[in-house]
């Protein structure tokens, strides 16, 4: 729903440095970073959105980061964070499995472990003792704006079992891990409804590991905050949120007798809203009842609508003339669709791949289609399907924009098969 961006400087930015390409403005970031002050460590999730100058911003702002790869480890060290066992520590790696190049990198950098399985913490302990770790506990329910992005529940993957946290914590005291804290994300997308849930499982989580003889430095409520990607959708109230999570750190605290860290892990809400996909109408055409209007940005691009169903608010603009109107006289229904060799490449679709068109303006050839709300699992869940090269990034702050990705070449993807 939102697009933080005048249209003049979007078509400046297209011209400099072509369509398809990621926008993204360092105000809206800051911003959002802003509204979680009250939580002792914000921890950005970088999965949703990694690109080393972004995550150099967010460090800037105080910001710590959450790392679910060997690659986002390296990144998040390449972006001036200090690897080690901090209170709290700058980076913190969370997974569920660990390969042994991944293990290597979290020992030789000493960076916390937040374990998903039993079995992370037997390799972790052979390799590193007194390594330190936190607990990550499926609590048995979880939410998430789609099946595929909910965490919790026996259906989930992730985290520990919650009735195995006590093994999980014989397991530290034998192998002579350091436990730092326990860590919750029940989905991506949380319908809030059911956070007092959440946070009372956590309350008993603590009330067990003190009984079982360990102690904790912190808790961490996961990501999970949600952005109106629609209108009329609901906006986070921070505070209320905050309050929440503030009371159950509190009597946690109690149950420990000690001041207990509360961190938040969010991704889509510190980015989200931040960024927009440009890309130009290169067709039209009608089928049957429907209009199309491709462009040259496909789900190779933005993979959220043909993998969810999402939502993303979307308007054209011609040169000369400004935003189209997408109501009333000249606006028309119209299926925005990409350049993939694949018909699920339809930006405006709901759940299983339904067609959906959308009222816009009368796109034509040459038109700039701008999707909205792409700064989070946009540019980082790109990939080279069709061998489409990755986009360019560019970071707009204040009256200044610059490149932050160079657009990837095809000889570059070519390269890494040719001449072996
Ligand atoms: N912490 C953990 C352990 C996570 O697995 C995630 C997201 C987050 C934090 C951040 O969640 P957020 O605050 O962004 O909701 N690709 C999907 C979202 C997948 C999220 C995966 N994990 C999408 O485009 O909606």
């Amino acid at each position: 729903m939102s697009n933080p961006f005048a249209p003049d400087l979007l078509w400046q930015l297209a011209d400099e440095f072509g369509t398809p390409l990621w926008v993204y403005d360092a105000t809206t970031i800051r911003n959002r970073i802003a509204q979680l002050q009250a939580f002792d460590t914000v921890r950005f999730a970088q999965k949703a959105c990694s690109n080393i100058h972004i995550l150099q911003l967010m460090r800037q702002q105080g910001v710590k980061v959450d790392a679910v790869s060997r690659g986002e480890i390296l990144r998040a060290i390449a972006a001036g964070f200090q690897p080690g066992f901090g209170e709290p520590a700058e980076i913190v790696f969370t997974a569920d499995v660990m390969d042994e190049a991944t293990l290597a990198t979290v020992v030789q950098h000493q960076v916390p472990v937040n374990a998903g399985s039993i079995d992370m913490l037997h390799q972790l302990g052979q390799a590193s003792p007194g390594h330190v770790v936190w607990l990550r506990i499926n609590p048995g329910f979880g939410h998430g704006h789609s099946n595929k992005t909910n965490t919790g529940g026996e259906h989930s993957k992730h985290g520990i079992w919650h009735t195995d946290l006590t093994l999980a914590l014989t397991v530290i005291a034998e192998r002579g891990l350091r436990l730092a804290g326990l860590h919750m994300h029940i989905g991506s997308g949380v319908d809030y409804g059911h956070l007092q849930e959440v946070c009372g499982a956590m309350v008993q989580l603590v009330e067990r590991t003190k009984a079982a003889g360990h102690d904790l430095q912190a808790i961490s409520a996961g990501g999970g905050l949600s952005i109106p990607y629609r209108e009329g959708d609901a906006t986070i109230d921070t505070s209320h949120y905050f309050g929440l999570w503030d009371a159950a750190r509190k009597q946690a605290e109690a149950i420990l007798g000690h001041h207990l860290g509360l961190e938040l892990e969010p991704g889509r809400f510190l980015v989200a809203e931040s960024g927009v996909l440009l890309g130009t109408v290169r067709a039209t055409k009608n089928a049957g009842s429907n209009h199309f209007v491709l462009v040259d940005t496909g789900f190779n691009e933005l993979m959220r609508p043909s993998m969810y169903g999402s939502y993303h608010g979307m308007h054209i603009q011609r040169r000369g003339v400004g935003v189209l109107p997408n109501t009333g006289s000249g606006a028309r229904d119209a299926v925005v669709a990409g350049p993939l060799c694949e018909s699920g490449d339809v930006f405006t679709q709901g759940d299983g791949g339904v067609v959906l068109p959308r009222s816009l303006g009368d796109a034509q050839v040459g038109d700039l289609l701008v999707i909205h709300d792409t700064g989070a699992y946009g540019a980082s869940m790109s990939s080279n399907y069709n061998t489409r090269p990755l986009a360019a990034e560019v970071l707009v702050d204040g009256g200044n924009a610059r490149l932050i990705r160079r657009r990837q070449t095809v000889d570059e993807l070519l390269a890494l098969e040719l001449g072996l």
